[in-house]
């Protein structure tokens, strides 16, 4: 049998076959779902936000390897930061975590990205509720 040579860096391997922060966070105050618009993966992001930091992260996603690696370091970036410096990481910042995503598999890294940006808004709009 002949194999051919994986599409994908060490770094989403890695990041893809053992994600960190996978799973639901039951405390979160703030949480959102991001479906891709071309492949209908989703990805869903939980966070725990005190005083405008991200004190815990989690994710599940039903997609692509590319997009649980895009999750994985996203988390792991976001980690114990104050919630602007989560608003500002692009795709470019996924990117150099993760060295390379094939040319096709771009769009994968904005589902976390989107997906982040929401569960902030959400924690914004239950924080103003109560
Ligand atoms: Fe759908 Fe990667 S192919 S998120």
């Amino acid at each position: 049998m002949k194999y051919t040579q994986s599409p994908y860096t060490k770094q989403v391997l890695k990041h893809s076959q053992h994600p960190k922060n996978w799973g639901m966070l039951k405390d979160a105050n703030g949480t959102a779902t991001s479906v891709d618009q071309v492949c209908f993966d989703q990805t869903t992001i939980y966070v725990k936000i005190k005083d405008d930091k991200i004190n815990d992260i989690r994710f599940v996603t039903g997609g692509c390897p590319a997009s649980v690696a895009s999750s994985s370091v996203l988390s792991v970036m976001v980690k114990g930061k104050p919630i602007t410096k989560a608003l500002n990481i692009t795709q470019k910042d996924i990117m150099k975590e993760l060295k390379a995503l094939p040319e096709y598999k771009l769009h994968c890294a904005n589902l976390p990205i989107k997906a982040l940006k929401e569960a902030i808004e959400d924690y914004k709009k239950k924080s103003k509720t109560k």
